[in-house]
């Protein structure tokens, strides 16, 4: 009997031997997919570390602040223009290193996950940029001011969280078990040396913001070199005192970043460090020795500063793995770590409601 052609699928596919064998592969492609997936998400291995439960962990050590960053949560936005010098060009072929001007949005923040905390002065700092070459390309890079950074892995960093979780009972850290995180964690150990070592400048407008990861830089002939970069402050470095200020003011490193700004314009000179063969690129506690070659590429100028809002920098998400062509991710395993991380914080923020950030700027100059 001829097939029912009345009928909306035509069952006499699955009498051709060849096409069922098809289907069936196609099944278990998809199968297969799905248990891949399930892998990466972790839905197989509840213990796995995954984006989702690393950020579980920010929220578990400083509370869910809807709508704010997971970490780095107290910030305010900035913008202004890179003005390439053109030595940068025989480093990398991206067009940000070609002479001329490419303008820049940011962000300035304390590390950590509470966004309406004090300034202090033991409160990291970081810049981050956002470059927008006119072809359409965009470099994002969040940078630190404290010279390597205290874990060599993500398990590494979220097994230091987990250490530092307040005690429920005292509702402070437990010593013991920081200590025993540093006590077995000699590269933590090492690294906290190097960033207790520094001295902290006195505000934003005058400390310098490290890559901390390094990455590579492929110029138009194709050589590949190890790099990481800095930007450098124009303005003269004041050490910060290690008291805290007695003004009351709970934004004061802030507020004095919006009064510098009233002066006229903040610069900063990225420097990129190249670095030889044998410097590691997998582990950023470890600083790469001071006699490599360093390469002033070009002036960084902010002249706009805004409180976070809609559409500006707060809807940002700082990937460091957003690169343009000539910028390449290197083998350091915290940079596809942070990429996912910040991707499911920023998931998990866009799509909360928002309270006011605690730093208000007056907005006398003109919005970035
Ligand atoms: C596994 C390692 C790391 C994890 C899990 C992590 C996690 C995070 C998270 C969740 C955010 C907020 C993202 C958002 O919601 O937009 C953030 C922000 C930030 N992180 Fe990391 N981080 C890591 C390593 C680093 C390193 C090595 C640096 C080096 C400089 C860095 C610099 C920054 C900066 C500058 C910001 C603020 C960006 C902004 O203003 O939006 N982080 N981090």
């Amino acid at each position: 009997m001829p097939p029912d052609k009345s009928s909306r699928y035509d069952l006499s596919v699955f009498r051709n031997g060849k096409m069922l064998a098809r289907l069936i592969g196609i099944g278990i492609i998809v199968g297969c997919s799905a248990v891949a997936f399930a892998a990466v998400a972790g839905w197989l291995s509840p213990d796995k570390l995954t984006p989702a439960s690393f950020v579980d962990g920010f929220q578990q050590a400083n509370g869910v602040h809807p709508g704010f960053r997971r970490n780095h949560a107290k910030g305010v936005c900035i913008a202004g223009n890179f003005a390439s010098n053109g030595q940068g060009v025989r480093l990398s072929k991206s067009v940000i290193f070609q002479p001329g001007i490419v303008p820049v949005v940011g962000r300035f923040a304390l590390a950590g996950g509470m966004p309406m905390m004090a300034d202090g002065p033991k409160a990291v700092r970081s810049m981050a940029l956002s470059f927008r070459p006119a072809n359409g390309e965009e470099w994002r890079t969040g940078m630190n001011d404290i010279p390597v950074f205290p874990f060599p892995t993500p398990a590494d960093f979220y097994g230091q969280m987990q250490a530092a979780m307040p005690d429920p009972a005292t509702g402070k850290p437990d010593p013991a078990k920081m200590k025993a995180f540093v006590d077995s964690h000699p590269k933590t150990a090492q690294a906290m040396k190097a960033i207790g070592a520094k001295p902290f400048s006195s505000g934003f407008a005058d400390a310098s913001y490290n890559s901390l990861d390094a990455f590579r830089f492929v110029n138009k002939a194709g050589t590949v070199m190890p790099v990481r970069w800095t930007m450098a402050a124009v303005d003269p470095f004041v050490a910060q005192s290690a008291e805290q200020p007695q003004t009351g003011d709970k934004n004061y490193l802030f507020d004095a970043l919006a009064a510098r700004l009233k002066q006229g314009p903040v610069q900063w000179h990225l420097i990129v460090t190249i670095g030889q063969a044998d410097d590691p690129t997998n582990d950023a506690t470890v600083a790469w020795p001071d006699d490599r070659e360093k390469v002033d590429v070009g002036t960084l100028t902010i002249d706009r500063i805004a409180s976070e809002a809609k559409d500006n920098c707060r809807d940002i998400n700082f990937d460091p793995l957003v690169l343009p062509s000539g910028i390449e991710a290197s083998d350091d395993p915290l940079l596809s770590a942070r990429s996912a991380v910040y991707s499911r914080s920023f998931t998990r923020r866009a799509g909360e409601d928002k309270t006011p950030s605690a730093v208000q700027i007056d907005n006398t100059a003109k919005e970035p």
